[in-house]
């Protein structure tokens, strides 16, 4: 696990940008894990710009997103689809038939199997871009899913479903259940990126570098992965600062 320090969330949005596209220009037919919450928007943000001033083609991009809420359309201003449209793709030239989110209104369990099936076909995912929850989740893959799983259905934590209370009206309407990669299937990506930024993960970051594999710390997965890049600011390093110096 490689793990690359900034200063902060701006930064964290450059430099992991500067990394997907290198690998855009530099790979055929490139297929994208994608991530949808508060810590990727940075990142999109300089794609776009990229995309704005240089002309970076994504017409040989293929995206799968790493999950979507249950019950909830893919036109409602909080779905998943809804915040992947907004920040990256109506903005770059990625073929439309090209960009996979489970559909969190289709059968569900046809719907994994379906989602994972895609995915193969695709030829895998050659980079998965990660955010990690305050509990150590990745994707909605919350404490204690095996790390073999593939695409399936979750109840979502209480904490993360505060944690997303925000971007809703009021509680009840934080959907209870979402389709989520496994954690196997983030596994098989080729190369992973995970980003961190912000004190309120500071925590979970200083249990990731602890480097104990449990599977009640989800992200500890990673540790399983031989290409995996950590991109932290320094907001969510002070704990590893204020023990080690
Ligand atoms: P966040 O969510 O980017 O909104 O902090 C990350 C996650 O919970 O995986």
């Amino acid at each position: 696990m490689k793990l690359i320090q900034v200063e902060d969330y701006q930064d964290m949005g450059k430099k992991a940008a500067e990394i997907i596209l290198d690998r855009v220009r530099n790979t055929e037919n490139i297929v994208l894990g994608l991530a949808t919450g508060g810590t990727p928007i940075s990142t999109y943000e300089n794609i776009v710009q990229d995309h704005q001033t240089n002309g970076t083609s994504y017409q040989h991009v293929t995206s799968f997103n790493l999950d979507e809420y249950i019950g909830v359309r893919p036109d409602h201003p909080n779905s998943y689809h809804t915040f992947m449209y907004k920040h990256l793709f109506h903005h770059i030239n990625i073929p439309q038939e090209k960009i996979f989110l489970p559909n969190g209104m289709a059968e569900q369990q046809q719907e994994c199997r379906d989602y994972e099936q895609r995915i193969r076909e695709h030829g895998g995912i050659d980079l998965q871009v990660l955010g990690i929850g305050e509990n150590g989740h990745i994707g909605f893959n919350e404490p204690g899913t095996a790390f073999d799983s593939t695409t399936h259905v979750v109840d979502l934590a209480e904490s993360t479903r505060q944690a997303n209370a925000r971007f809703f009206e009021s509680m009840e309407d934080v959907p209870k259940q979402a389709i989520t990669m496994g954690i196997g299937s983030i596994l098989r990506s080729k190369e992973i990126l995970l980003l961190i930024a912000g004190e309120a993960k500071s925590k979970a970051l200083a249990k990731l570098l602890d480097k104990q594999v449990d599977e009640q710390f989800p992200a500890s997965a990673l540790h399983h992965h031989a290409n995996v890049t950590v991109i932290a600011d320094k907001a969510a390093l002070q704990t590893q600062m204020s023990t080690h110096h």
